[in-house]
């Protein structure tokens, strides 16, 4: 598509300035420092918000971890790290300014005397920076510490907000391994936290394209009155990815695909493109309309978990010329492994704007293409001006929202072909983001962190959607336990998935949109 003339009305583009102000003066804590994502996103993130003049001279990073490591030594680290995870040039001044305010306590999550050091170290760095109490704590952790860290910090007098300062907990997912653990997660923070200070990250709400759905369809006034059942055939979410487990077989083993990716992921993407139109962009405001969109998907029973999911396990194949080794023969992988490394189901949202308007989701790993989208198929048009014409070729109407990669928006529509008779083609206006906007260098979390220092929790998710999300999904973890899948591996790598993915379909006369 020919890109129109740029026209800017906030802040978009690579040009304009940085939105909003500069985040608060206050500390972040980072439990779990010695990890990837505090060298992979985590600094690189705070560099680029330094970069756009987002942070103030007033902020210091305590990073908390059992790892041997001293103040000298992380920010050693940390300055090695840099030049290979870095989005944007990080100038000495820079990294100067970020070393003089990284600080490292060595502890044990679990013992009330690292709690004190890390008060101290709190205190000093405080002094130091002018930093008026304000802190944030990022749990960089494994989910089975997030309970007691909450628990120590609470006892350590670190948690309570008093005389206008502030103290969020940023909470990393998996959160919760289905609704009775989410529920009791939830109350455990709650025995500390008010709900105002938790901020359940979901780093899919950190992308662009993510949040552009908001805009796409409430900033815009052509697409709000045909999103219902009365135009919208079906929507299919696919979050497809090439990679395979990589190293992280010890965790994906007790996850699986459905945890690893639905609860989060992919009803983030569900909920966004099924919700009301929220009242205001206040962060209760858009997710309490998220929150009932979620709560209007109809839990399946155990006869429809039969015949609306699918799971799947890879089998060995071919990425390109690569081969590559099955599921059962990754590291850490039991060799007769039963979790899935795909996920199919069909959603039922019942409400006034979908009944019967089927959502159909997938992801999975090892799929023959890394793609993230969402399709929505339009009903056909009553065709029978072009009787004559075959039916094959009179195609409907389709928007496809493009997450990742090449992240874009595009709309299908007929017409002519050009000649003496009548013919109709599909044809496809395409927006790409790149074309329009250019590249801004991300790492994904900037917004995320900057949004938990200014206080607003609108992309995070809220205790009510985690909770309602899993009343979906703990129904057909259910039944997969008591019906351990026979034949797995059941696709091969570089696949689309298995048959059974596309049979799900085919019994609703309908097909994946196929994603070249
Ligand atoms: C993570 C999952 O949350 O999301 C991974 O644990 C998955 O298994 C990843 O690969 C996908 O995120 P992205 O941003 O690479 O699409």
């Amino acid at each position: 598509m020919k890109t129109l003339e740029r026209e800017e009305t906030g802040n978009a583009g690579e040009t304009a300035p940085p939105p909003g102000r500069a985040a608060d003066p206050c500390l972040m804590v980072i439990f779990g420092a010695g990890g990837d994502l505090t060298k992979r996103k985590l600094i690189p993130a705070l560099c680029n918000l330094a970069a756009a003049k987002l942070l103030t001279d007033r902020f210091a990073i305590i990073g908390f971890a059992y790892n041997d490591l001293t103040t000298e030594t992380f920010r050693k680290q940390l300055s090695e790290d840099i030049r290979q995870f870095a989005t944007c040039p990080v100038s000495p001044e820079m990294w100067d300014w970020f070393l003089k305010r990284i600080y490292y306590v060595r502890g044990d999550f679990q013992d009330p005397k690292a709690y004190q050091q890390l008060k101290e170290q709190i205190a000093q760095a405080e002094k130091a920076h002018d930093t008026p109490g304000n802190h944030f704590y990022y749990l960089a952790v494994a989910p089975k510490f997030f309970g007691g860290v909450v628990r120590q910090l609470g006892a350590a007098g670190l948690a309570s907000e008093e005389n206008g300062r502030w103290r969020r907990v940023i909470v990393e997912k998996p959160f919760g391994r289905d609704l009775e653990s989410a529920r009791a997660l939830n109350a455990e923070l709650k025995q500390v936290l008010e709900e105002r200070q938790i901020y359940r990250i979901d780093h899919y709400l950190g992308k662009e394209t993510v949040q552009n759905i908001i805009m796409f369809r409430f900033g815009n006034g052509i697409f709000e009155p045909i999103w219902n059942r009365r135009y919208i055939d079906h929507v299919q979410i696919t979050a497809a990815e090439t990679v395979g487990v990589e190293l992280r077989g010890g965790y994906y083993e007790t996850a699986g695909a459905l945890r690893d990716m639905v609860p989060n992921h992919l009803f983030q993407l569900v909920s966004l493109t099924a919700m009301e139109p929220p009242i205001s962009f206040h962060a209760d405001s858009v997710r309490d309309d998220q929150a009932k969109a979620l709560h209007a998907i109809q839990p399946p029973t155990p006869e429809e978990v039969l015949t609306m999911t699918v799971r799947g396990q890879y089998g060995e194949g071919r990425m390109g010329e690569e081969r590559v080794p099955a599921y059962r023969a990754e590291p850490n992988v039991a060799p007769d492994s039963s979790t899935e490394t795909f996920v199919a189901l069909k959603l039922r949202i019942d409400n006034w704007r979908w009944a019967d308007v089927p959502f159909y989701l997938r992801t999975g790993k090892r799929l023959a293409k890394r793609a993230t989208e969402i399709a929505v198929q339009f009903k056909r048009a009553p065709f029978q001006l072009f009787r004559n014409t075959s039916v094959e070729s009179l195609q409907t109407n389709r928007l496809v929202v493009r997450i990742q990669p090449d992240e874009g928006i595009s709309l299908r529509f007929g017409a002519k072909v050009p000649g003496p008779i009548m013919r109709m083609g599909a044809v496809e206006m395409d927006f790409n983001y790149v074309d329009y906007f250019g590249s801004t260098p991300s790492t994904g979390y900037e917004r995320l962190i900057y949004d938990c220092m200014i206080g607003d929790a609108t992309l995070f998710q809220r205790a009510d959607m985690v909770e309602a999300g899993w009343s979906v999904l703990t129904p057909v973890l259910d039944v997969w336990k008591a019906l351990p899948p026979r034949a797995f591996p059941n696709y091969a790598a570089g696949s689309w998935g298995p048959k059974e993915a596309d049979d799900l379909l085919a019994r609703d006369g309908r097909e994946w949109r196929k994603i070249e």
